[in-house]
């Protein structure tokens, strides 16, 4: 069986001081699933330390869709890799909204990552309104789309899985219903290929986590809010396996 995975996604948050108390109680836990955690840029490398000799691994939020070079204020996958990271989330919702990434940034930030060998998650997910219209899946599936260049290039499930973040679902408490999760999956699994990975994000409490990821087509699961809390982490990561 594949291990699932639990991604923690601190976005905007967190301090030397958190990181420091949630990551030292985080290494002395084992769990099945496979964990990573994805702290701001500044903290990557007190992440890896910290983890250092553990099973858990560091992820970026964000990574520069250029290489090195004159682009101020950019982190590069090369940097990434080079301070210990082994995955990056690539196309939050959060990025596309208020930084105007557009899918071919996206596709062009995921070749980077994929070029300096991290693993990819590359974020999908409609809006409320989308969904009302009986939009969502052309919406993701032209997300999706441009992704087909890379796959077409050898970038296969062992590269980067898919993580449906329905926008609704995000830091408002109410996440997408089983239905709901299991239709999209199975939906991006026949888009891409059943052998990509999909992990749900959008208000992955420890209180439904388990309820989650017994979902027919659910690999794993992209928290926000809950991966700051060092206890609901550790359920959810439990919950997983
Ligand atoms: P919440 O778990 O806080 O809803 O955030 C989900 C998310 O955006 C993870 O990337």
């Amino acid at each position: 069986m594949i291990r699932k995975r639990v991604v923690g996604n601190w976005k905007m948050n967190g301090s030397t001081a958190v990181i420091g108390e949630v990551l030292d109680q985080l290494r002395t836990e084992r769990y099945g699933a496979e964990v990573s955690v994805c702290v701001p840029a500044p903290y990557l490398h007190l992440a890896v330390d910290k983890l250092a000799g553990s099973p858990f691994q560091v992820g970026a939020q964000n990574v520069s869709e250029y290489g090195d070079g004159a682009y101020t204020g950019e982190v590069s996958a090369r940097m990434l890799k080079d301070v210990g990271c082994k995955l990056a989330i690539i196309g939050h919702s959060e990025r596309r909204r208020y930084f105007a990434e557009s899918d071919a940034t996206v596709v062009g930030k995921l070749a980077r990552v994929l070029e300096v060998g991290l693993y990819g998650i590359v974020c999908v997910g409609e809006t409320l309104a989308e969904r009302d219209a009986g939009r969502a899946e052309a919406k993701i599936e032209s997300q999706l789309a441009q992704l087909h260049t890379l796959m077409a290039r050898g970038a296969g499930p062992d590269r980067f899985c898919v993580a449906y973040e329905p926008i609704w679902a995000i830091g408002t408490g109410r996440a997408a219903s089983s239905e709901q999760i299991a239709s999209m999956h199975e939906w991006i699994k026949r888009c891409l290929g059943s052998s990509y990975a999909v992990l749900y994000g959008g208000s992955v409490k420890a209180g439904n986590a388990t309820e989650i990821m017994s979902i027919a087509g659910v690999d794993g699961v992209l928290v926000g809010g809950a991966s700051l809390d060092v206890k609901d982490f550790g359920e959810i990561c439990r919950a997983a396996g």
